[in-house]
């Protein structure tokens, strides 16, 4: 089996239901933070890993993505022709030459488990890797993708992204059971948004998984579990019985995009990091606060 991830999924067929209205006609995976879309920081940590291939797994109202990630010769004709070299480019570098968009429609929204085996006609074969572009990581050099593809490079086992949570916010994620504190573990179990009295530790799983092909074939067979949905958990605690699956706790600051509260978090991180912002933000937060 290669060991390279070469594909990355992207589940974005959700109804953004925590951010109405304004997810009303336009993806959540749109949103931005300062001035990038959370699906357009996703897919440059795909690509900072050595992604070349990114399968998009959409629903209704979400031709913004695909927009987003194709030619945009008006705008980039009219920015030609006024000049503005730095925002063409900006513009251009979107998605770069090497890589390539696919886009498959989810018709039904039956969980992210159903979203992911969605991409098996894309994906084949080969392992590959899934980003919730919700959950944005601020890595500071190293992406949280690049970091766990180092470790599939060592393993050859699926992967999943996890950090540690408050005890009472088990509900809101996969968790896993696993022993000891290494940054890499081995997954003895995983469970659905438990309740935090039932939860095998406070090990969630963030936004970021390397999965080999076999999930396909536990996906297909992965009823419907928590929320009535087919959740992708649930596939990997099948998988788990036929093969090794790890836990790999990354270095970075995570940020639940998927949470106004997260969202906001990270929009005064990044504009505090941002070169053109960071110094007028800083002295406005100043003089707001201090
Ligand atoms: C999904 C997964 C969950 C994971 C979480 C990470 O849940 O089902 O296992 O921990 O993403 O963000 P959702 O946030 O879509 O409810």
């Amino acid at each position: 089996m290669s060991k390279r991830v070469r594909k990355v999924v992207f589940p974005v067929a959700g109804l953004g239901t925590r951010f109405l209205p304004a997810t009303k006609a336009s993806p959540k995976e749109m949103l931005p933070v300062v001035d990038k879309p959370l699906i357009q920081y996703a897919v440059e940590e795909a690509i900072e890993a050595g992604a070349e291939v990114m399968v998009f797994v959409t629903g209704r109202n979400k031709y913004a993505i695909s927009n987003h990630f194709d030619t945009a010769y008006e705008l980039e004709s009219e920015l030609e022709e006024r000049g503005k070299d730095k925002l063409l480019a900006m513009v251009r570098d979107v998605v770069p030459s090497h890589v390539s968009c696919v886009f498959i429609r989810q018709s039904m929204p039956l969980g992210l488990g159903h979203a992911v085996l969605c991409a098996e006609p894309i994906v084949g074969d080969e392992p590959f890797a899934v980003i919730l572009a919700d959950d944005l990581i601020d890595d500071g050099g190293s992406g949280c993708l690049s970091q766990m593809v180092k470790a599939f490079a060592d393993t050859g086992s699926s992967i999943l992204g996890v950090e540690r949570v408050a005890q009472e916010e088990t509900d809101k994620y996969g968790i896993v059971d696993t022993e000891g504190d290494q940054q890499l573990l081995e997954v003895k179990g995983i469970v659905e948004k438990p309740k935090p009295e039932d939860a095998p530790s406070n090990l969630a799983v963030v936004g970021r998984y390397i999965l080999t092909s076999e999930i396909f074939g536990q996906l297909a067979q992965t009823g419907r579990g928590a929320g009535g949905e087919i959740q992708l958990t649930d596939g990997i605690a099948r998988l788990m019985e036929k093969q090794k699956v790890f836990a790999y706790q990354f270095k970075g600051k995570r940020y639940d995009c998927g949470s106004k509260l997260g969202y906001l978090m990270a929009t005064v991180d990044y504009a505090l990091q941002h070169p053109e912002l960071k110094d007028d933000f800083q002295a406005w937060l100043k003089s707001r606060f201090c």
